[in-house]
């Protein structure tokens, strides 16, 4: 499938500016929304991940943020929002278990897929008649949209199909020069995406899962589905691009078996491959030790948390494959195992 995506045609200088995580300077978050006022790129630090701030209003500044990422003029993006009041601007109407959702878990890593006002252009909902929007739990975030007093776009501040940035120097590595500031508050604290439900439907519909549970989800609403089908997975055209991937091929190896493990990386070498691994469990842990053999700490918070840094890491260091251990598809593993099962999708659609 091709997708229309436009080019960077000059570069600018990117502002690097460094806030205190809970209490942002406020001269700078000002200088930073008058930026977006102009109708310029502000990358951002939420709970999740770094975004890609522009106003969401401003047709001109949205396409922007497509030509900096190189992101497919299909894919729609999120709204940010700081206040509920905001909404009645934005969406069309909220049906009842939208509310209570958004009512238990914003600010957080929830982004609710609801009916859209004529306000919203269509790039940034890339045509379709509904919109997403979330409300970030990061002071940053809440301070930069209420400085800037509107709705302001947010997809995740990399080049698209690379992984997600967790640090400010992610963003900088992708998009120096190509966005006119970063505000940089350190590591962020989830490491993945938000979740995305659409409310529109009944009963809701998770289009991506994501840092905020199923099961949290299903404790205030009842039943929830999750899109699994193709006809539901193209409700979120996010979900059917290149994504999360890092340039070396992911292979994904099932939790705790340390036989496939050693097998697979035996086979390998003797390939010629220079190969890294990121593992968990204390068997996987067994394995080997070493700057390539990763072992990240056992609770799937921590996995999380330094999955995508670790892709760009191993990355960084050169390797041809990385051998993944798989989690349990509960809580927010069912997130991490999203993320890499299209890391492994992509990158042997491309090798
Ligand atoms: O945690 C997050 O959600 C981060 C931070 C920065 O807020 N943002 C983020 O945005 O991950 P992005 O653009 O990388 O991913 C947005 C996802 C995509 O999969 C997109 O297809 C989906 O949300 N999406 C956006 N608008 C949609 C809509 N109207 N209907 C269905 N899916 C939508
Ligand atoms: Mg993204």
């Amino acid at each position: 499938m091709r997708h229309r995506t436009l080019k960077i045609d000059s570069m600018i200088e990117t502002r690097f500016e460094s806030v205190a995580p809970g209490n942002p300077d406020p001269q700078v978050i000002s200088e930073a929304a008058e930026i977006l006022r102009k109708g310029g790129l502000v990358a951002f630090p939420t709970e999740t991940v770094y975004g890609l701030g522009a106003d969401a209003l401003n047709e001109e500044a949205v396409k922007k943020v497509f030509i900096a990422k190189g992101r497919p003029q299909e894919n729609p993006l999120i709204v940010h929002i700081a206040d509920r009041d905001q909404l009645i601007d934005l969406a069309d109407e909220i049906p009842e278990k939208g509310l209570h959702l958004s009512k238990e878990f914003w600010p957080g890593p929830l982004t609710l897929v609801v009916r859209k006002t004529f306000l919203i252009p269509d790039v940034v909902t890339g045509g379709m008649d509904t919109v997403a929007i979330r409300m970030p739990d990061h002071p940053v975030a809440l301070a930069l949209i209420r400085e800037f007093n509107g709705g302001i776009v947010g997809p995740s501040a990399n080049l698209s199909g690379k992984p997600s940035p967790t640090t400010a120097m992610h963003v900088l590595e992708d998009l120096r020069g190509r966005i006119d500031m970063v505000l940089n508050a350190g590591p962020v604290e989830i490491g993945i995406e938000s979740t995305v439900v659409d409310v529109t439907v009944d009963p809701p519909l998770i289009l991506r899962p994501g840092g905020l549970h199923k099961e949290s989800l299903e404790d205030i609403v009842g039943p929830v589905s999750l899109a699994a089908t193709k006809e539901q997975r193209k409700r979120s055209p996010g979900s059917v691009h290149r994504h999360y991937a890092p340039r070396a091929r992911v292979m994904l190896v099932p939790g705790g078996d340390s036989a496939v493990l050693g097998r697979l990386l035996a086979e390998l070498r003797q390939q010629g491959k220079a190969v890294a691994c990121i593992v968990h469990s204390r068997e996987m842990a067994r394995v080997e030790t070493g700057s390539l053999f990763r072992v990240l700490p056992a609770p799937i918070d921590f996995y999380a948390r330094y999955l995508f840094r670790t892709f760009r890491e191993l990355d960084q260091e050169g390797v041809d494959v990385i051998l993944v251990e798989e989690v349990a598809e509960q809580g927010l593993g069912m997130a991490v195992m999203d993320r890499l099962r299209k890391a492994s999708e992509a990158t042997n659609e491309t090798s």
